[in-house]
């Protein structure tokens, strides 16, 4: 026989599998209401979204906007200023930022950087662990940002470095105000 029936079997599904995918990325850019989200755009979004549900706060969508806002600002980190975190007092958007050594890191690996400040964060009492911050995790979870853009450049200098910087419309982390 040229083909057994485990490799009928897995053709099968693996054309379901692409279909899927395809209906999944037609969905998303209905959703988007344009072009088709990008590889990235997606993984940011699904890992914030991920977040946003363990704790039962509504998804992020994507904004074209945001991301090019959060393009120009790693892109202009980058080239004037050496890579360190750009400073956005007084921004109109709500603003998470990492830098990372040893080269880029995936779009996941940015936001689950920013997840791990979730075990100081009480909910409870809305206060955060002494010595530690957590508004970085609560823009993250913040139930009334509702639009959500993120942009990475990496840095060639001594080492490999990356800035990451995810925008979040409406801003989060009003003080006083519990995240969700
Ligand atoms: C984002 O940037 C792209 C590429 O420069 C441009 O085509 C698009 O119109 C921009 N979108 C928004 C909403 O600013
Ligand atoms: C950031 O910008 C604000 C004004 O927007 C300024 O007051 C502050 O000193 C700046 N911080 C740093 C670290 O440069
Ligand atoms: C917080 O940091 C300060 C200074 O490093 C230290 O004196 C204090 O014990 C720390 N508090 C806690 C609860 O870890």
């Amino acid at each position: 026989m040229s083909s057994s029936p485990t490799s009928f079997v897995q053709a099968v599904l693996l054309v379901s599998l692409a279909t899927l995918l395809l209906i999944l990325s037609l969905g998303s850019s209905a959703e988007a209401g344009g072009a088709p989200l990008s590889s990235e755009a997606q993984e940011y979004l699904q890992a914030h979204n991920e977040a946003r549900a363990a704790v039962g706060v509504g998804p992020l969508e994507w904004s074209e906007a945001l991301a090019n806002a959060s393009g120009r600002l790693v892109r202009y980190q980058r080239n004037r200023m050496s890579c360190q975190f750009a400073n956005l007092t007084n921004f109109r958007y709500g603003a998470n930022q990492l830098w990372a050594g040893g080269g880029p890191e995936t779009p996941r690996m940015a936001v689950e950087k920013w997840v791990e400040e979730k075990q100081y964060y009480s909910h409870a009492d809305n206060t955060c662990a002494p010595n530690h911050t957590c508004g970085v995790y609560t823009q993250v979870v913040w139930r009334k940002s509702l639009q959500l853009g993120c942009a990475q450049a990496t840095c060639l200098k001594k080492v490999q470095t990356s800035i990451t910087i995810c925008l979040y419309n409406p801003p989060g982390n009003y003080v006083g105000e519990s995240p969700y």
